[in-house]
Formats: C-alpha cells, structure tokens, sequence
C-alpha cells in the first residue's frame, strides 16, 4: 500500500532512513504518508489528484497526450537566489558568494516553519537517484515533500521509487532533502490554493556538512525539485570537492564528425543562456551531427585512463520554453509532444500549450499564464519569460545511445560562455587547464528570468556556478586547478589527460542591439573548431586573451555574415579589456586569500601584457 497512515507497510527497513522520516512525519504533521513507488499508476493518480485541486489540467489528448498544464501563483515563478542559504558550520566555508545562515540557528528557525505545516495534506517520500542506478557516479536522495505536482516533476527528472530503496538497501550514504510549499491546511478551514505556497517566506537551505536540504515556501523549479540544483549541484559540489571529482552547470553532447568520428563536449552556459539549446542542436554544417548526453548538470569523475568521464544525474528536462520552435530547437519540440509537463505557459483554444515565438504565426486568442483572455494584439507575453517544460530525455530523438552509460562519456573539450553584448569574442581556446580556469572564474553574463530579480544586468558568474556553488568560490577555483594537476594539467603543462577550454559567446551585439551571430544551429560552425583543436589541428591566431580562429579558421560556408560583422564578432579590444581588468580586481578582491595564487598570477599577466601593448 502507498497509503499508510504514519508509517505502515513502510517499503523499507533501513533503520536510519525510517527514523529521520518518522522524525520528520512528527514536525509536519501531515494527514496521510504516501511512499512513492515511481510506476505510471502513480503518478496517474497524482495527476488525478491534481486535476481535481485544480493545480493542473490535461491538456487536448489529441494534440499533447498525457501532458499536465501547471500555472503557479505570480509569486512564485523562479529560483530565488536571495533566500537561498549555504548553512556551513563555518561562515568563512559558504564564502563571499553565498548567503550563509547559522546552521543551528537556521534549523531551529525552519524547525518552526515547519511545525504542522504539512497539516491536512499529504507526505510523500521519494527515493530518487542522480544517475543511472547502479552507476558508480549517481548518487541516491530522499526528499519528503507535500507538493504532488513536485512528485510528478521528479519523476521525469530523475529515477524515482522502489528501485532506488532497493538500491539503497540499508545504507545511510543518501542525501535528506524535506520540502514544503508551507501552506497547511489547518484547523481554520482555509481553502487550498491550485498553487500553495509561502511567498514572503521562502528558504532554500542546504546544509553541506550533513547532506541535507531544507526548502520551505515555493513549489517552482529549483526551489522545489530538489535533486536538480540543491542535491546535483550545491550538495554534490561539496562531495566533489571532497572526493576529487566535479559537479558542474554544464550540458554534454557528443559531437560526431561527416567522417563518424566523435567527441564529447561540456558546456557551462549560466541559466537560460543555451545549454539546453546547444545540447540537441541540429548542426547546419553538412555531415556533422549532435547528440545530446545531457542539457543542465554534469557529473565528472576520473576514469582509469586519467580521462573525465561525465554522467548526466538527470532523466528529464526541466526545459525554458519561450522561444523554443521548431527553427530554434526542434528536438526539443520533438521531446514534448507528449508525457510533458507544461509550467506557466498560455493555454489554446484547442486545449494545446503555447509560448512566444512557438509558431510562426501566433494564435489569435489565448489564456494566458496568469488565467486571463489574452489577443494577438496584447502587448505583454502570454507565457512567462521562465515557464518551463518537463520532457522525459527519452523522448529527445537526438539523444545519445550513451546518454544512461554507468560509465560516463570522456570529455573532449569544455566550454564556458555567457550573455556578454560587449567585449567577449565569440570564441577563444584557452593557452591550458590554468588559464582555461582563469577564464572560467571571470565568466560574466546578462541576468536572465530564470531567477527572480532584474534582467539584463552583467554580473561575474564564474563557470556558470554563482547560484550553484555549495562552498566558498575560492576553494572552488582551487579545486578546478588540483583537478587539473591530478590529469597531468599543472602551470605550464597545457592540457595533459585534461579536456581543453575554451571561451564562447553567442551574444555578442552590434550598434543597434542586433545579435551578430545568428546562433542556434550555426554554433556547429564553432564546435568544429573545437573539434580540431582537439586534435591539434585548425588555424589559430594568438591575442592576449587566448587563441582564435584566423580569418580562415571558421567554417563559414553558406552562412551570410558581412565581413564588417565577423570582424566585430572576433575582435578581442585591449581598451574593453583594461576597462575589464579593472573590474576584475574587484570580483577577485571578494575571494581574499582563498584566491588560489595561480588565478591572481594569471590577472597580472594579463594585466601586464595588456600595458605593454599600450606602449
Ligand atoms: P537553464 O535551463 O535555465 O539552465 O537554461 P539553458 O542554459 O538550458 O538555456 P536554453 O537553451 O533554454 O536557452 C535560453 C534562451 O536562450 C532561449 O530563449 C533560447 O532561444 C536562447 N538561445 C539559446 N541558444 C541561443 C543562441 O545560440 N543564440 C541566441 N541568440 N539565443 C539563444
Ligand atoms: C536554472 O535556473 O539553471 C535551471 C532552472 O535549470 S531551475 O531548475 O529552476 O533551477
Ligand atoms: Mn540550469
């Protein structure tokens, strides 16, 4: 039975894992324990339950089969990255980037919030795995949450019920995740919402010494789904750390060239800066072909060979789907046509989803995401800028037959990039491991929607990592480097068994504001380049910041592009980046001494070569 009320025919008997969920049944208080089995039976029935809240509805089986339309309230539309807390022992440990809580103090704060606030709702516990199970990369969480729609999410995200207690037998090796949208259901017969939550109190707590995450007061994405950023990424970052490997913001592809040779690619795009888009783009270079291994998170570790292999800990996509076609991504299109989850996306007329820039022609009228009759002729969106799509990776027709490999991929080359209109050129390859991790930790980019506050404004966003790190971003830089020595990458030595960097930017803009590279498909144009740099091969030219490709080293064949653009597309500035090396200092400064010495040697070369080029 599913339904237990507190703690019947438990599907589980390891000691440690029942305590801490009684302990956690008895704080919450909620009316009914569901353990999750992870079937299709049961995530019908939440689906029905769902429906019958209000929370989702089907969309036209015809046109979407199996897929939920979720709207969430206004209030509670992205990642909140201001009240999200590294709660280490040690202050000093969450670093300048992070904000930091009193781990005692925090627990004992959340401890009142959650107090009865599951009360007449239902307690689902889901043992979920990062990773294939079995894998010696994935890892196993349990969270424990009273949001259905977060059960469902969870189980195309990731590997979900009996299979991993099974796997996890009696170990205590899982990280303890406890979420609630903290909207109780009490005594004073207040009304449930379609969307609860608590959205001027909201907590995303980690607790990295003890794996454990503490979420509290939204239901959406990241805050929610807790073993997509929260566990792979700001836990695992910690493990990493500590066991020699990384966990990364990074999409993987496998990069097939006409003559079928392959290489695996990694790539840290900050959030809604074209991981996903990169993934399972469709190359428009002849013969070439991508296939994607994973669009949001990498977890890399050292195989026998000194090589990094990377597994993708996820199962799904947790897609931005504004501006998702079928010219910009179809695979992606193709991946959600059907057992899809759509979030704060307009409703058809039809009972089918729809977003800006979808079709090429808009529909005439629509619902929009927040309930309201919407026209062609209305001025605002009719999708969130952050509405998302939940897709099974299964159904990416373009996935890779190793995309579930326990092993992982080798990874051939990383790449870093960003939303830069300014100063960044559209693609260097670092001078070695040393220098492409300098050039990661000054990684720069446009806000996005992705999480709340303003859009548009630059910030420093090392690796993609700034929201994701679960440590102090010092050490993190220090990590990057021992990894580097550990593959035989160390000072001068360039790469050893290390995959090269490089530095890209599909968003570069002219006077006007106009994107100069089109993107999209014609980043193939990019990555092989980077394909034969890792082969020693393609022309090279060298500036202060890295290497680039000559004026023949691009393959631009059928692309219309001026020469005046391609040349403002490539241009490395020495004024934009003494302008640059200033703020550089500044970002640097904030690491104090935990800045690792080899990063501050490589600003001050920079700096140097960048005066004597002055004269
Ligand atoms: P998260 O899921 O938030 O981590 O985002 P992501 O990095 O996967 O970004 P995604 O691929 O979803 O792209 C976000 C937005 O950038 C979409 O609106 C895309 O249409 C747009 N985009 C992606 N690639 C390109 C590109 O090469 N050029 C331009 N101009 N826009 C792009
Ligand atoms: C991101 O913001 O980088 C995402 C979406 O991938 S969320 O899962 O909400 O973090
Ligand atoms: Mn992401």
């Amino acid at each position: 039975m599913r339904f237990t009320s507190p703690l019947e025919a438990v599907p589980t008997s390891n000691p440690k894992l029942l305590a801490w969920v009684e302990r956690v049944v008895d704080l919450c208080d909620p009316g009914k324990v569901w353990w999750c089995d992870g079937s299709t039976e049961e995530y019908d029935e939440l689906a029905q339950i769902m429906t019958e809240t209000g929370t989702a509805r089907w969309l036209d089986p015809e046109l979407r089969p199996n897929s939920l339309y979720v709207r969430s309230d206004p209030a509670d539309v992205a990642r909140v990255e201001d009240r999200t807390f590294i709660c280490s022992q040690r202050h000093e440990d969450a670093g300048p980037t992070n904000n930091w809580g009193d781990p005692a103090e925090m627990k004992a704060h959340l401890r009142g919030l959650y107090e009865g606030c599951m009360e007449g709702r239902t307690m689902f516990v889901i043992p979920y795995s990062m990773g294939p199970i079995g894998s010696p990369i994935a890892r196993i969480g349990i969270v424990i949450t009273d949001s259905p729609y977060v059960v469902c999410n969870m189980h195309i995200m990731a590997r979900v019920g009996t299979k991993v207690l099974e796997a996890l037998g009696d170990s205590e090796d899982f990280v303890r995740g406890i979420h609630s949208v903290g909207y109780p259901l009490d005594s004073q017969k207040k009304p449930d919402q379609p969307w609860p939550c608590n959205a001027d109190n909201k907590y995303i707590c980690h607790f990295p010494e003890t794996r454990e995450i503490w979420s509290y007061g939204s239901g959406y994405g990241g805050n929610a789904l807790l073993g997509k950023k929260c566990h792979a990424l700001r836990i695992a970052s910690v493990q990493a750390r500590d066991e020699g490997w990384l966990a990364e913001h990074m999409l993987i592809l496998k990069l097939t060239n006409p003559a079928g040779r392959s290489k695996f690619i990694a790539a840290a795009f900050p959030s809604a800066c074209g991981k996903t888009n990169l993934a399972m783009m469709n190359p428009t270079l002849p013969g070439w072909k991508v296939e994607t291994v994973g669009d949001d998170i990498a977890w890399m570790k050292f195989g026998d060979d000194g090589r990094l292999y990377a597994i993708n800990p996820e199962a799904g996509f947790f897609g931005v789907a504004p501006g998702t076609s079928m010219h910009s991504n179809p695979n992606a299109m193709l991946s959600l046509t059907k057992n899809s989850i759509f979030t704060n996306c307009a409703l058809t007329r039809e009972g089918d989803v729809y977003w800006e820039d979808m079709l090429d022609e808009k529909p005439a009228f629509l619902v929009d995401w927040l309930r309201r009759p919407w026209t062609s002729e209305s001025k605002r969106p009719a999708a969130h800028p952050n509405a998302r799509f939940t897709a099974p990776a299964s159904q990416c027709p373009v996935i890779a037959d190793e995309w579930e490999d326990p092993a992982g991929v080798p990874i051939d080359a990383i790449l870093f990039g960003g939303r830069r209109a300014k100063v960044v050129p559209l693609v260097t390859e670092a001078f070695s491991w040393e220098h492409g991790t300098f050039l990661g930790s000054i990684m720069a980019s446009e806000k996005t929607a992705a999480a709340s506050g303003r859009v548009g404004v630059v910030r420093r966003d090392p690796m993609a990592m700034l929201p994701f790190c679960g440590y102090h971003m010092g050490d993190y830089f220090t990590h990057w480097l021992e990894v580097g020595a550990k593959g035989g990458a160390n000072g001068e030595v360039a790469w050893g068994t290390m995959p090269r960097i490089f530095y890209v930017n599909w968003f570069r803009k002219d006077e006007d504001g106009n994107f100069l590279w089109p993107g999209f498909g014609e980043n193939s144009r990019v990555l092989k380049w980077v394909f034969e740099r890792c082969d020693g091969e393609g022309e090279v030219q060298e500036t202060f910041i890295g290497l680039h490709p000559t004026a023949g080293g691009l393959d631009l064949e059928g692309l219309e592009i001026s020469q005046a653009d391609l040349d403002l597309l490539l241009e490395v500035d020495p004024d934009d980046w003494r302008r640059e090396v200033t703020l550089l200092h500044d970002h640097y400064f904030q690491f104090g001494e935990r800045l690792p010495k080899a990063l501050a040697d490589q600003l001050t070369k920079l700096e140097s070569v960048l005066k004597a080029m002055a004269g």
